[in-house]
């Protein structure tokens, strides 16, 4: 059996497969992240483990025998920021992906690398979000911190690390530091030089299959895991959900709803794109060697549906959505903007506001929910529309994140985009694709070629033609209220 596990922004999961890929077990222990400042996130790494500790107890309590783990994967959230002191310990909370305090730090890093330099080696903007700018915004803000550091880790490296003791980073995750070389898939050392940082801090990049210890004595007595067994380099998790659900070959995209909401499209080499052409594009590597990735990323997918949920009805996801579907496509007029904690693809502004535009006395709670799906959809689109620019074509789509368990998302998603879209069997994310990885990197199977059932699709979305009108027609006033809006927020 092999274990991935997947330090989300809203909870920890652990999946364990067998031998050919199907999931035996599986557990989520949910968390949360504090705000201390509007348009702040932070999330204690402790919190992480201790929910690790918790998901491996429950998988245990569930029949699974430990001793049969031959091997364990991490995935997790990109681009939020650990760091550890001289003892290994955490210095302060990690500044996460959604994290908008560092519109200061990018235009500084970019002043002092240059843009073009730095797009020409890191492949992409430096944006908010990404780990560079934070590291900035310590050193400007909290200069004692910055001073302590020893270690720069991103969460899934800060898990590996406290199963073995060891430091390490992959691939995928570094190219959302924006540190990384992403065509020579190694650190960019010029640039962490040009920025002060120390190469000290920077663990060594493996590609995601990569063995990088063993699970360590302290780790095996608090998770159970069998002391000894291998442990992986593992991948962000966009990298590790794309993998489990077969998007590996180019013209393959995938749509995410998670907390975020991201669109995702394999590739055998990096595009030749101009600066201007790319845009807020994301553009990393694959967790498969040889292989890159297109990406786009909407901050608050999931996360606004939960906001509703939580402000308005204090209800669960069923009782909000009952009725919903029965609300005409376009939510009479209604438009929502899911720019609850500022926006990233393809907007890029931190400050940007989650807007509800177009309200009437006929509009009701279930509009507001209808509207708020859409608005979720059109950001997608939006994200589409990026790619498409920059010459990105996809003819199969798949829909994966925690949104598909609810159908409106995923009907109003095909209509949206005006595309059939497909489910695939294995449901349960970037912990499954990371567990996938483990057994790739241990002699599980030689090649992914060897897993037929990451394509096995179990369910298809067809589009609803009769909606392209007033979908379009929406998602024009979309494109350009956000536009009109964008430099009043
Ligand atoms: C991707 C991104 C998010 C996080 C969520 O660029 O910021 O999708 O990876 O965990």
């Amino acid at each position: 059996l092999l274990v991935g596990i997947d330090i989300g922004t809203q909870g920890a999961k652990a999946v364990v497969i067998d031998d050919m890929g199907h999931v035996v077990s599986s557990a989520d222990v949910s968390y949360s992240f504090e705000s201390p400042q509007p348009g702040w996130c932070e999330q204690s790494p402790s919190l992480w483990w201790e929910a690790v500790i918790a998901c491996l107890h429950r998988l245990w309590k569930n029949g699974v025998d430990p001793a049969d783990i031959r091997a364990v994967g991490a995935t997790g959230q990109m681009h939020s920021l650990v760091i550890l002191d001289e003892r290994n310990q955490p210095i302060r909370p990690a500044i996460l992906w959604n994290d908008g305090r560092t519109l200061k730090e990018c235009g500084e890093i970019e002043e002092i690398i240059g843009a073009d330099r730095l797009f020409t080696t890191t492949r992409n903007p430096i944006l908010p979000g990404f780990t560079a700018p934070k590291l900035l915004w310590l050193k400007n803000n909290e200069p004692h911190q910055y001073s302590r550091i020893k270690k720069v880790l991103m969460p899934k490296d800060y898990l590996v690390h406290e199963l073995t003791g060891e430091f390490s980073a992959d691939v995928t995750d570094a190219s959302g530091t924006c540190l990384l070389d992403v065509q020579k898939r190694e650190w960019a050392w010029d640039i962490i030089k040009d920025l002060g940082f120390s190469s000290e801090w920077f663990p060594p990049v493996s590609e995601s299959q990569e063995v990088v210890g063993t699970i360590g004595e302290t780790a095996s007595r608090v998770t159970g895991l069998p002391i000894g067994i291998p442990v992986v380099a593992g991948a962000g998790d966009n990298a590790a959900a794309a993998l489990g659900n077969g998007i590996i070959t180019e013209r393959k995209g995938s749509i995410s709803i998670g907390t975020s909401g991201t669109v995702f499209v394999p590739l055998n080499e990096l595009p030749d794109l101009a600066r201007d052409q790319a845009g807020t594009l994301h553009l990393f590597c694959h967790c498969l060697p040889g292989m890159w990735h297109a990406m786009g990323t909407t901050l608050s997918a999931g996360m606004s549906l939960r906001w509703l949920r939580d402000t308005f009805e204090k209800e669960n996801y069923d009782d909000l959505l009952d009725g919903v579907e029965q609300v005409e496509a376009g939510a009479d007029g209604l438009l929502f903007f899911p720019y609850l904690n500022g926006e990233r693809s393809p907007l890029n502004n931190p400050r940007a506001k989650g807007v509800f535009f177009g309200l009437t006395y006929g509009h009701h709670r279930k509009s507001m929910a209808r509207a708020v799906i859409e608005g979720v959809c059109y950001s997608l689109r939006d994200v589409l529309d990026m790619m498409e620019k920059a010459g990105i074509e996809v003819a199969d789509w798949t829909v994966t994140g925690g949104a598909i368990k609810n159908p409106i998302w995923t009907k109003v998603l095909a209509d949206v985009y005006q595309q059939h879209l497909q489910v695939h069997v294995e449901r349960e994310g970037p912990a499954y694709g990371v567990s996938i990885l483990a057994g790739l990197g241990n002699g599980v199977w030689k090649a992914v070629t060897d897993l037929p059932m990451l394509d096995q699709v179990a369910n298809r979305i067809t589009c609803n033609r009769e909606n392209q009108h007033v979908y379009d027609a929406q998602f024009a006033r979309y494109q350009s209220i956000a536009q009109a809006m964008n430099p009043l927020f």
